[in-house]
């Protein structure tokens, strides 16, 4: 069964007239309307202290249980206790830093992908001033890949903590984390994934990810300006909280969110789930658990992504001079549609100012990868071009902009 667009038209209030093609949803995806009902809910009926024994206050309380279990159940969480939510991915990971900061010693290790994002690597390389190790993960040139066999020559006895992106938001590849959880767990170590790009396209679960620490944005996601980072529980238990000293061991996740969380946008979450569950009903998915839904969803999403993808890289597989930075193939196992690419040795922003006058929002950049773009010597070019695509997205969109990008991408070489 293929993606009704129609359906997924009428959830996105902002693509009601479609009069502006938005290809640079890696940088933040639009909104459900769902999630927009539910925060302006939240802040019009629920916006009372938590805490307290009055009635108001233990239903706004119960609203946030609520969202803590439906973030639970997107990712397949072992429990609620085990979502943290937070400001934003990078803040998160700062956060699991300082907490994981107390259990390091001077000559420990931590290894860090190339490839990621700079939020899953500043966190960690500010622990190098309490003498811990960072050791670079690099790309294989070759394929494009970040290899298994490499991070396993990498690891040793004092690794403790491998940092790698689920996608990177660049290359688009999808990463086999699985196998890289079963290699870093066989060295004693443990794994933190960034899973801010592959959340908005494939179904999380970090149990059968086996991850340790797996973050992600909801903005990115169909949600607001907001992200949750999901751990072990009982690891959860163990590490010292970042709240106030009398917040007790074993308050989870309130001992990691000092100041607590903001409530209207935790429960406005709510509403992705609830959209990938309506989604799947209205595939004519039946008698399913609501996990099996949201698979269904995402079998949808990954199909839609698949048609999108395809289209725009066989354009760019065709036009002489044009490299796709990423596994060019297009297979929904390997990839996801965001899609990056340079043209010769010529500026990115040069090809980007050319379709931004057609009402067609792509980018150029490093989009905050800058190692990436630095080890792949694209920083002088203004790094790639981005074409961030996801399911709402049509084929008559990827036909504008390859109709645009045609005199841009022709002029090379002249
Ligand atoms: C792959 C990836 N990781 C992490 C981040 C940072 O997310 P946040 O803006 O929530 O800190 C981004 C944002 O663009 C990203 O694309």
């Amino acid at each position: 069964m293929t993606l009704d667009l129609n359906f997924v038209e009428n959830q996105f209030p902002a693509l009601e007239h479609r009069d502006y093609v938005y290809f640079d949803n890696a940088g933040g995806s639009l909104v459900l309307d769902r999630v927009a009902r539910r925060i302006s809910d939240y802040l019009l009926t629920s916006s009372v202290q938590h805490g307290a024994t009055y009635a108001k206050s233990r239903i706004a309380m119960e609203r946030l249980f609520e969202a803590q279990k439906s973030v639970a159940q997107l990712v397949n969480a072992r429990r609620p206790e085990e979502v943290i939510m937070g400001a934003s991915t990078s803040v998160l990971l700062r956060t699991l830093s300082s907490m994981l900061s107390a259990r390091l010693r001077p000559g420990d290790e931590i290894i860090v992908s190339e490839v990621e994002h700079e939020a899953n690597a500043g966190a960690w390389l500010q622990l190098e001033k309490l003498g811990v190790n960072i050791k670079f993960w690099p790309l294989d040139r070759d394929t494009m890949e970040l290899s298994t066999q490499t991070l396993a020559n990498l690891l040793n006895e004092r690794t403790k903590l491998v940092c790698v992106t689920h996608v990177s938001n660049i290359l688009g590849t999808i990463n086999p984390v699985r196998e890289f959880a079963d290699v870093v767990h066989a060295h004693g170590a443990k794994i933190c994934v960034d899973g801010v790009a592959y959340a908005p396209h494939r179904l999380i679960d970090v149990q059968v990810f086996d991850a340790d620490y797996y973050v992600f944005s909801f903005y990115k996601a169909y949600g607001p300006h907001h992200a949750a980072l999901i751990g072990r529980y009982d690891d959860l238990l163990e590490l010292p909280g970042t709240n106030h000293f009398f917040v007790a061991e074993g308050e989870i996740p309130y001992k990691f969110q000092p100041g607590n969380v903001n409530y209207e946008l935790s429960y406005g979450c709510i509403g992705i789930s609830d959209y990938l569950i309506d989604m799947a009903k209205h595939h004519g998915a039946e008698g399913e658990s609501e996990r099996g839904h949201l698979a269904h969803a995402f079998d949808l999403i990954a199909e839609q992504e698949q048609k999108l993808s395809k289209r725009l890289l066989d354009y760019l597989n065709s036009v002489p001079g044009v490299t796709v930075i990423g596994d060019a193939r297009n297979d929904a196992s390997v990839r996801v549609p965001t899609i990056s690419f340079t043209v010769g040795g010529q500026d990115s922003r040069t090809i980007v100012e050319q379709i931004d006058p057609h009402d067609v929002g792509i980018r150029y950049g490093d989009f905050y990868a800058v190692r990436l773009i630095e080890a792949l010597d694209l920083a002088p070019q203004n790094g790639v071009v981005r074409v961030s695509m996801v399911h709402y997205n049509t084929l008559a969109e990827v036909d504008k902009l390859i109709e645009k990008l045609e005199p841009a991408l022709n002029r090379h070489g002249q």
